[in-house]
């Protein structure tokens, strides 16, 4: 059964940019594949069988892990962001570690009816991003209160970088990493040892094997995606290993209609582009619903047959139109690549992101969880 707008995943990759990542800095503890927001828009049943060489994986909520947990997944599963009081005994039911910042947590956590199961939580240190986690001069009350706690076990300590993938100066993460490691260092003091410490993602992994700890926590690269061009810069200026990875996603479609339009025809809502000679306009199903984003209109392009071909007037909602003019021997239903590769031409992540005015991260996270997404081997 065709699709007409479809998302293709190299079968091979994810597990080959684990191992790369991996291999950067001879990394031999875990590694924990961050799948949230649908695996970064991947596809989470899809990709989870892709991730043979992750440790453990870390999704953003509650439901993402319980989702995790009725799929049949068993390893380790970090929850990365709040979860409600009221919903601590689902979390504990489906065996889900998950983070703490805030000592109501802990409090919710006493009230719980008694299990034979414990609450496996990690702190999260506030080291300087200013989002989640709990003061460093509170972490080791939080520490041993957990410690002092029959439903609950301290599994994990971490923290997040707020500006290591954006830069070439890491002094902000060199001062994050000096503050966890004083926590780290305050908690030693009170016998306190987490088994599991965690900072890097994937900029770090690269970049700075002092943040490895016990675990690796790496989103964007195992999809085969750099963090940014300042992370591959700056692993290049630094003599590291350069891990070579190999984008997981493609995202194609097919024309669903043909048709000459004379010169001096506007195209599309709000008649943004005006053509300039008689044209070939090909029409695609695709729209910002899909997540092919409205800033594209007059400004993205795709390719069919190996040729750049630009996207005319606006993106609507399910639609999309593009000059073949210059493509000739194009027909209805042929294939065209929005993402990916077509004969020597590539539209990578980070150009689709550029013309729209964002990263790779938003890129594929905002592509339609609706769409069919097909697995290629060898691609
Ligand atoms: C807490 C946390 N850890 C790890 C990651 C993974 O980061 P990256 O995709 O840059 O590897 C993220 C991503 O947003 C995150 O929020």
């Amino acid at each position: 059964m065709s699709s007409l707008v479809w998302i293709e995943l190299d079968a091979d990759s994810p597990d080959h940019n684990l191992d790369e990542l991996r291999r950067c800095n001879d990394f031999k503890g875990l590694h924990c594949a961050v799948v949230k927001s649908n695996a970064y828009g991947h596809g989470i049943m899809e990709m989870l069988p892709l991730l043979g060489n992750a440790d453990w994986l870390a999704v953003n909520s509650l439901d993402e892990g319980i989702e995790l947990r009725a799929a049949g997944e068993k390893r380790p599963v970090l929850l990365l962001g709040h979860v409600p009081l009221d919903r601590i005994r689902e979390a504990r039911q489906a065996d889900l570690r998950f983070i703490v910042c805030n000592f109501e947590t802990l409090q919710a956590i006493r009230e719980l009816p008694p299990s034979e199961k414990k609450v496996l939580l990690h702190i999260k240190v506030e080291t300087g991003t200013w989002r989640q986690g709990v003061l460093p001069e509170d972490a080791v009350a939080m520490a041993s209160e957990i410690a002092g706690m029959h439903g609950a076990t301290l599994d994990g300590i971490y923290t997040h970088f707020a500006n290591i993938e954006d830069t070439l100066s890491h002094q902000y993460a060199e001062m994050q990493l000096e503050v966890f490691q004083g926590v780290l260092e305050d908690l030693k003091q009170e016998g306190l040892t987490p088994p599991v410490i965690h900072t890097a993602c994937t900029a770090a992994a690269i970049l700075f094997s002092k943040t490895h700890f016990s675990m690796i926590r790496t989103g964007i690269g195992l999809y085969g995606l750099w963090p940014s061009r300042e992370t591959r810069l700056s692993a290049e200026s630094s003599g590291c290993r350069i891990p070579e990875l190999k984008p997981v996603l493609s995202w194609k479609t097919r024309i669903v209609q043909i048709k000459e339009v004379p010169a001096g025809s506007y195209i599309g809502y709000g008649g943004t582009h005006r053509t300039t000679r008689n044209s070939r306009i090909a029409v695609l199903p695709v729209g910002y619903a899909d997540g092919y984003g409205r800033s594209l209109g007059n400004t993205g392009w795709v390719l069919v047959s190996g040729n750049r071909a630009p996207v005319l007037g606006r993106v609507c909602m399910n639609l999309c139109m593009v000059d073949i003019t210059d493509v000739p021997g194009t027909h209805l239903e042929d294939e065209v690549i929005l993402l990916g590769r077509s004969g020597n031409e590539e539209i990578t992540a980070e150009l689709l992101g550029q013309w729209m005015g964002t990263i790779n991260y938003e890129v594929v996270t905002g592509i339609s969880s609706l769409l069919p997404r097909l697995l290629v081997k060898g691609g």
